[in-house]
């Protein structure tokens, strides 16, 4: 494909992406529409994988104008899909891109709607700024900057062959945001707070920083996530206290986490077959997997994570730990119920349970019934209002 039959084909593929945007209902403003129309998104991933729809483990497959030819892999480019990156924090090797399983995305362009849903979620003005963390390819970044002017865009990137990647296509395309290669985590060393705040990757609570870092009246959007699932889009208002309060949104947007703060490697200890104490349990670990129940486990148990093994010729057990303290909660088929054996210096399932009662007091309310407040020295998810039940997020 020659050069200006590519530009006409992206052209029109981004037009064809905005026009999909807008019939779903992600898309809703002229001016975000105006900028899914003019940025070309192919520029920000010129090579990347999907993930296959082949049924049991996950597999990602390349996409490269070498692989599939230009048109097809300018119309994957322009597909409302996630585009891969990188996984497991390394670099991906393009002279022969394999087939990928097993691994762990850790830098993509996001799903637009979700990108879209985001950014019109900001309530952005003209001439407002806004700091990005997660630059990630790019891409996000440069439909601000084309809504904004770069010159009121900062982003931030903790990865620096992304960054420098991200620099290089977000220049291609004559923008020049303020681009800072760094642990968003610890903010992007403002000396004006912005306007507005926006993570395209998952915390596990809201840093400090990015509070200090958002003006009085200003948004923060960011996705809150535990060790076990994400918990959800959160969009908080910062007052003149420097504290932040606001709700989930409904739905289920599903961010990386941010890499400083994944799981540990290890799940820790597993118990012994005689570890603990046992006792009868109406609820069965089922519940972690069902996205409202395992919501509220995601609240109750803020360091754990489960698994399944199976007892040699027994029953399929589920094991819940937190390696932090080395709580476990091991929950076994038991006739038509379930017993739960449980150990350590935190009840885990106790936990769950009593979070469940609450929950289920209230009406058991999807997510968007929970909010967020962000003081100096606590951070927790209450339901209902501020004054309501309420968890802690781990401070980290
Ligand atoms: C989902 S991707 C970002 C998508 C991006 N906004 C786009 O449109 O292409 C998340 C990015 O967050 C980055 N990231 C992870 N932890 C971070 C941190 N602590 N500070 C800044 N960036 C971080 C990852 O390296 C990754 O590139």
């Amino acid at each position: 494909m020659t050069e200006p039959d590519l530009a006409k084909v992206a052209y029109e593929l981004r037009h064809e992406l905005a026009e999909h945007l807008v019939g779903e209902g992600w898309l809703r403003s002229p001016e975000w529409r105006a900028a899914v129309e003019d940025v070309p998104r192919h520029e920000f991933v010129p090579r990347f994988y999907v993930a296959s729809d082949t049924p049991g483990a996950t597999t990602y497959v390349p996409i490269t104008p070498e692989l599939v030819g230009d048109e097809a892999w300018l119309r994957q480019a322009y597909a409302n899909e996630t585009l891969l990156t990188q996984f497991d924090g390394r670099e991906i090797d393009w002279s022969g891109p394999q087939p990928i399983s097993d691994a762990n995305p850790t830098s993509s362009s996001t799903l637009p709607s979700l990108v879209v849903r985001m950014l019109e979620a900001l309530e952005v003005d003209d001439g407002m700024t806004v700091t990005e963390y997660g630059t990630g390819t790019g891409y996000s970044t440069a439909l601000m900057c084309r809504r904004l002017g770069a010159d009121r865009v900062t982003s931030v990137e903790t990865d620096p062959g992304v960054a420098a990647r991200a620099a290089a296509a977000l220049e291609r395309c004559g923008h020049r945001p303020r681009l800072v290669v760094g642990n968003g985590l610890d903010g992007a060393g403002l000396h004006k707070p912005a306007d507005r705040t926006i993570a395209t990757m998952g915390v596990r609570n809201i840093p400090e920083a990015w509070v200090r870092e958002t003006q009085p009246t200003g948004i923060i959007l960011a996705t809150l996530r535990g060790w076990m699932r994400s918990l959800g889009l959160v969009r908080l208002v910062v007052d003149d206290e420097q504290t932040a309060t606001g709700r989930f949104i409904a739905g289920e947007p599903h961010f990386m986490i941010a890499r400083q703060q994944d799981a540990p490697q290890s799940l820790g200890m597993v118990p012994g077959l005689e570890d603990g104490t046992t006792r009868t349990t109406p609820h069965g670990p089922e519940l972690l997997r069902i996205y409202d129940s395992g919501f509220v486990a995601q609240l109750a148990m803020p360091n754990a994570r489960f698994f399944t093994m199976q007892a040699d010729d027994g029953p399929v057990n589920t094991y819940v730990l937190d390696s932090t303290n080395d709580s476990f909660a091991v929950l076994s088929p038991d006739g038509d119920g379930w017993t739960v054996r449980q150990g350590g210096p935190v009840p885990l399932w106790d936990e769950v349970e009593r979070s469940l009662a609450l929950w289920h007091t209230a009406g058991a309310p999807g997510p968007s019934e929970f909010g967020v407040s962000v003081t100096a020295g606590s951070q927790r998810v209450w339901l209902g209002t501020p004054s309501g039940p309420s968890w802690s997020l781990p401070i980290v």
